[in-house]
């Protein structure tokens, strides 16, 4: 692959040679507030404390201090039709971005709750083709989405920081109403959760279809 042919150059001074410089590996993540849905919220935020009430055993995987839904396909609920066609669209985009021409997918989901204390451990999705989380319920003292930097020898940067070629884990603080997707191969936890209220999201995998 060649570097960037549109970089611009630095201008050298007392004699020092004029560079290029060029950001190689890009890491693409998106965001959008789904501000559209808003009315929703109080409605999804009741049904999926029903739904927990119903099924109290979370599915554990890397949530702990919470409940985390057993049910792996809850955007295809009909109450929650709308987030579904927002999520789709938006995976579209982002797949199409990866170069991925008119995408086809298929969608799992599920619910993470934490309550006070509880947090996801560090993990990827993998064999998903894209990432993401829709944030329904965030009250003050929600832990962030922390991404690790995927590259595996920057973590041996002498240089740390968010800084060329410098090593730094990035925190992304959620807001009610944000979307976020990200590739299923990066790395991410979910600090602790400081708030006594609970903090709740949808996550979801972009999958390959069978056969594709
Ligand atoms: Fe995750």
């Amino acid at each position: 692959m060649a570097v960037n042919p549109g970089a611009s150059p630095t201008q050298g001074g007392g004699g020092a040679p004029m560079l290029q410089s060029f950001d190689l590996f890009p890491t693409r993540v998106w965001q959008g507030q789904l501000a559209a849905l808003q009315p929703h919220f109080a409605q999804w935020i009741a049904w999926v404390l029903a739904l927990r009430a119903e099924q109290p055993t979370p599915a554990g995987r890397t949530n702990r201090g919470g409940w985390n839904s057993q049910d792996m396909a809850v955007l295809e609920r009909p109450n929650l039709a709308p987030l579904r066609h927002a999520v789709t669209l938006a995976c579209t985009q982002a797949l199409e971005e990866m170069g991925l021409g008119k995408p086809r997918f298929t969608l799992q989901s599920w619910i993470n709750l934490h309550e006070h204390g509880g947090f996801n451990f560090l993990h990827m999705h993998e064999g998903s083709m894209l990432s993401g989380t829709f944030y329904l319920k965030v009250p003050a003292g929600s832990g962030s989405l922390v991404f690790r930097d995927p590259r595996a020898g920057v973590l041996h940067s002498a240089v740390k920081g968010p800084v060329p070629n410098g090593h730094c884990d990035i925190e992304l603080a959620p807001s009610e109403g944000l979307l976020v997707l990200f590739p299923a191969w990066m790395e991410h936890y979910v600090e602790p959760h400081e708030g006594h209220e609970p903090r709740i999201c949808i996550a979801f995998n972009a999958n390959s279809p069978a056969g594709v």
